[in-house]
């Protein structure tokens, strides 16, 4: 990540094998930097599951990629894509970009020769790797106006909360919420994160605070009940998040305990921004609480914390062996919470008007 930002990549095809795709496994970050190869597309299933890869916008290309190894695989190969695509499902719920991957790249599958199904499948999924990229850059463009608006207005850093990761890391390159960061911090921008932990994964702490400190962003580490203590004290300029799922009306699923975010900004009259490539909106779907499957994982994640002692991994019980655990990955903001929505077209209120301002095309849906 540190030579060129633009060439990085958290997907590819193997230069010296088409028959191998390449993911990094984020579990070991930020430790260890370890490329993962897939061959299968049952090692793509597992990848997504098991958060080797994750983020909704490479979730779903993980997902594509996934289909088209099933292409090349087994004397069936169409029923081999079914099959994949059917599990590949079932494998992480909150996100709609792995419904959205599958469904195009079925579809292309569904036009195609046998002889041009893996080919096909192929180009399509390298598509929606470069789409991302661009989509990314897009969104950084938005929310760029945003980051300067407020630097315009303030002496000192631009500080930015942001919760989860929602970055180069969860999309192919640049992420969502820090793209932005990462145009002004570029321009010269004086420009700071504060980078909530995200328990229990801790992916602010293993992945966003790791990859901002590789593209050389001031940032600060902070507990995920910190952010409401720096927004009653000024501390915070503006929260920008990602979303897994945007409904039709503008509420947000986002990764646990963003909802609590938006309540702090909006108790504080911080502006709360949700950072999303439309690939994440789910038009289908008018009201976040009852429509948004809720994704609930495994209890170690919370009665479990890993980390580096002296070079080497350590798992660590952290409860009373026994001891009841709900682990709800993501939460509903309503959209009345939300001060706007920062897409690859531009930046809109979160509502089916300012959704559909920039998306008219999707007015009939
Ligand atoms: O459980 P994760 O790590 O997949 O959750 C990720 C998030 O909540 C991100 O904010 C979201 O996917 C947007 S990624 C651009």
């Amino acid at each position: 990540m540190t030579d060129s930002h633009d060439d990085f990549r958290t997907i590819w095809l193997s230069p010296d094998d088409d028959g191998v795709v390449r993911i990094i496994d984020q579990r070991k970050l930020p430790h260890v930097y370890a490329e993962h190869d897939l061959h299968r597309w049952s090692e793509g299933v597992e990848a997504i599951a098991d958060m080797y890869v994750r983020g909704a916008p490479l979730i779903g290309a993980t997902a594509a990629w996934s289909l088209y190894l099933a292409a090349r695989h087994g004397a069936y190969p169409r029923q081999e894509v079914e099959m994949a695509a059917e599990s590949l499902l079932e494998s992480r719920p909150t996100a709609v970009n792995l419904r959205w991957a599958v469904e195009r790249v079925l579809a292309v599958a569904g036009s195609v020769d046998d002889a041009s199904l893996a080919p096909r499948l192929r180009d399509e999924a390298e598509a929606i790797c470069n789409e991302d990229v661009e989509i990314s850059l897009g969104i950084g463009r938005s929310g760029l106006e945003l980051i300067r608006a407020i630097a315009a207005e303030k002496e000192g850093p631009v500080n930015v909360l942001t919760h989860c990761n929602a970055g180069a890391l969860a999309t192919i390159n640049w992420g969502t919420a820090t793209a932005p960061v990462y145009l002004a911090h570029a321009e010269g921008i004086d420009v700071h994160v504060w980078v909530d932990e995200t328990r229990p994964r801790n992916q602010g702490s293993q992945l966003t605070a790791w990859e901002l400190g590789q593209r050389g962003v001031p940032h600060t580490l902070i507990v995920d009940n910190a952010g409401g203590h720096l927004m009653q004290h000024g501390r915070v300029d503006i929260v920008i998040t990602g979303t897994d799922r945007t409904t039709r009306t503008g509420d947000v699923a986002n990764k646990i305990g963003t909802y609590l975010k938006a309540l702090a900004a909006h108790d504080n009259g911080v502006p709360f921004y949700v950072a999303l490539p439309s690939t994440t909106i789910d038009w289908q779907c008018r009201d976040g609480l009852a429509g948004i499957p809720i994704e609930e994982r495994d209890p170690r994640e919370v009665s479990q914390i890993y980390g580096e002692l002296d070079g080497g991994t350590v798992v660590v019980n952290t409860t009373a062996p026994g001891t009841p655990i709900s682990n709800y990955a993501f939460d509903v903001t309503p959209a009345r919470l939300v001060t706007g929505l920062i897409t690859e077209r531009g930046v809109c209120s979160a509502s089916e008007e300012g959704l559909l301002g920039l998306f008219p095309e999707r007015a009939a849906a």
